[in-house]
């Protein structure tokens, strides 16, 4: 038997705590073990929830709670408390699964490195993309591979907004009044409209395809708010849709042109004395309506791939929403009880390479 402790009872987390209970004969026959919930923290025990849960589960204490688990699920959102709850659960030797791209893109580094140093598994998910399974394949399908560019509609609700103004001609404001009654917005949409939810996701995925680490801060950000009406029915006119794109791309700085910071300590300094860089930016972006993310409609998400050997590879789905982004914390959760299950430590990827971001603004692609 395994216990999982589940911080965090919102849209997603009530969805895995339904999950958790309702299939655990399943989920222990996929994993070796009966999967038992052992509480779960909220701050506010009699809030009004979607999932009807067994009162006796839930807790305000979190702390108590993340030291006396096998798993701990993270739902909490934000970078405090779910940090030094985090930070608690590895010391006590529990594998964690979070679906935080904030505090990932913030302090993931310290997290990662915390995780390895104690030989436990610490999972993502569901921290980019919902339902969609991206991350492993990126850390696992393709480590054979080279990974050249990502093009990601990462973040629903821009997309939604998006896509609503140029199929229906609808206003930015009623789009986004309409993305937040389906459920897709975050509870503060600035992080939405301003790209700060799609730069935290678009961190992870370059960190990952480039095996080095970006934060917050290395990801040029620009989000939808200027956008116009004239601008899409523009767009439209010669072949063009608007969509917000996380991008990370691998380019060569020539010899002789420097980098937008100035330096060059930890970059990568082919023979010539060029540098090679990636490029990490969300920025909303003229794309041909022949290319497969022009098809991508409402609030679902995809990440497009290029990589030398596999070419182009697309992975398409839903990118928000409690149901679906539970089915990616439930894969994770499936994933850490099967290692603990066989006693193995439970890795995370560590690759530390030497990949400098560069802020440049601008995608070519062959569509
Ligand atoms: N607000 C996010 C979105 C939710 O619209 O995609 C999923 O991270």
């Amino acid at each position: 038997m395994l216990r999982v402790a589940l911080l965090g009872c919102g849209n997603v987390g009530s969805q895995v705590a339904r999950i958790l209970l309702h299939d655990a004969d399943a989920l222990a026959a996929r994993t070796g073990a009966r999967l038992e919930l052992s509480g779960i923290a909220v701050r506010n025990i009699d809030a009004r929830r979607d999932v009807e849960l067994p009162r006796e589960l839930f807790t305000t204490d979190a702390s108590a709670l993340v030291t006396n688990a096998d798993i701990v699920i993270e739902l909490l959102g934000g970078i405090e408390p779910a940090r030094t709850l985090i930070l608690s659960a590895i010391e006590h030797g529990a594998c964690v699964v979070t679906g935080n791209k904030a505090l990932l893109a913030a302090d993931g580094p310290t997290l990662y490195e915390k995780a390895d140093a104690a030989g436990v598994q610490l999972s993502y998910e569901a921290a980019v993309a919902g339902a969609i399974p991206i991350l492993r394949p990126i850390r696992d399908s393709l480590a054979g591979d080279k990974i050249t560019r990502v093009l990601g509609i990462v973040n629903g609700t821009t997309n939604f907004i998006l896509d609503q103004m140029d199929s229906t001609g609808a206003q930015f404001d009623d789009a986004l009044t309409e993305a937040q009654r389906l459920g897709y917005a975050e509870a503060d949409p600035t992080a939405d409209v301003e790209g700060h939810d799609a730069a935290a996701k678009a961190a992870i995925l370059a960190s990952l395809s480039f095996h080095t680490r970006f934060a917050l801060e290395n990801v040029h950000c620009e989000g939808i708010t200027s956008v116009t009406a004239a601008d899409i029915s523009a767009a439209r006119d010669v072949g063009f849709v608007i969509k917000l794109l996380a991008i990370a791309e691998k380019l060569s700085v020539p010899a002789g042109m420097v980098p937008f910071d100035g330096g060059t300590e930890g970059a990568n300094v082919p023979s010539d004395g060029g540098t090679e860089g990636v490029s990490v930016r969300v920025h909303p972006t003229l794309l041909p309506r022949e290319h497969p993310l022009a098809a991508v409609r409402g609030a679902f998400n995809a990440v497009f791939i290029e990589a030398e050997s596999a070419g182009e590879l697309m992975f398409y789905g839903q990118g928000a929403g409690g149901t679906a982004t539970a089915s990616a914390v439930l894969g994770d959760v499936v994933s850490a009880a099967r290692r603990l299950v066989l006693g193995g430590p439970g890795r995370t990827e560590t690759t530390t390479g030497q990949v400098r971001a560069l802020g440049i603004d601008a995608v070519q692609t062959s569509y």
